[in-house]
């Protein structure tokens, strides 16, 4: 698994590198006016179920935005709210986002948080669970080259959603190798609640 672990990391790496076209944050900061009501003005939502974009990664923000756009990932509340955009304006989004400073969330519930952490950094060899570092860091602030997203101080309700969407199948659009399918399969409901929790204190 470590060595599949590894040429993936590599292979997305090379990847990210051959785009020509660049973000420009200033030029995105004017194309996001409709968005703020929902994940706010810097890219930090108020409310638990709209994800922070805050410096989630470029590379990230830009696939999930093509994503979108082209209906790989269903986001009932933004149906036609990308479909006017061009390439470069998706491009200019995601740096404006990216170069957002995440405001940091808190965890509460210091038993799930424990179990949490023990998920996060050591996965699970009964299961076959890789730990998240090995792909969001340690400190997860993720791996924008690679395309892995920055998960520290999401809000819990909404990294649970995504955990069981890509679970059930909901979410599909982590690629052919079915990444986060695969280690989501490997999580019971207390798991998702558990590793959430502690994301969302994550800093
Ligand atoms: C009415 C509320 C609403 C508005 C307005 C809205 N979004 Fe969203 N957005 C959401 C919700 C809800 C999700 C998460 C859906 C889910 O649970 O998968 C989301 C997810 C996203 C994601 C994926 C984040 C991730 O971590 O994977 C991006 C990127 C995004 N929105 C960008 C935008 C941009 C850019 C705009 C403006 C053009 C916008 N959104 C407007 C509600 C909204
Ligand atoms: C082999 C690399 C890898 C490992 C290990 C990994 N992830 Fe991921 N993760 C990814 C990739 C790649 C994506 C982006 C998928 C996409 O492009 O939509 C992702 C996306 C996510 C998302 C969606 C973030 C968002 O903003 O919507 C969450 C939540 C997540 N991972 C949680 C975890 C957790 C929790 C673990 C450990 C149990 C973990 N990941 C382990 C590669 C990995």
């Amino acid at each position: 698994m470590n060595k599949l672990l590894m040429s993936l990391v590599l292979c997305l790496g090379v990847a990210g590198s051959a785009h020509a076209m660049q973000g420009d944050a200033e030029a995105g900061a004017g194309k996001v006016a409709m968005c703020a009501a929902c994940h706010g003005a810097d890219g930090n939502s108020a409310l638990p179920n709209f994800p922070k974009l805050a410096g989630l990664g470029e590379k990230y923000l830009y696939k999930q935005l093509l994503d979108v756009q082209e209906g790989r990932r269903v986001i009932v509340e933004m149906t036609g709210m990308l479909s006017s955009f061009d390439e470069q304006d998706l491009r200019d989004i995601a740096a404006f986002y990216d170069t957002q400073t995440p405001a940091p969330g808190v965890a509460n519930d210091a038993e799930l948080v424990a179990r949490g952490e023990a998920i996060f950094r050591g996965g699970d060899l009964a299961t076959g669970l890789p730990a998240c570092t090995g792909c969001h860091s340690p400190t997860g602030s993720g791996n924008d080259l690679a395309g892995y997203p920055r998960l520290a101080g999401q809000h819990a309700t909404y990294t649970t959603t995504q955990l069981t969407n890509f679970r059930e199948g909901v979410r599909q659009n982590d690629g052919d190798i079915m990444v986060m399918r695969t280690i989501a399969s490997r999580l019971s409901n207390k798991d998702i609640e558990a590793v959430s929790a502690y994301i969302q204190g994550l800093r």
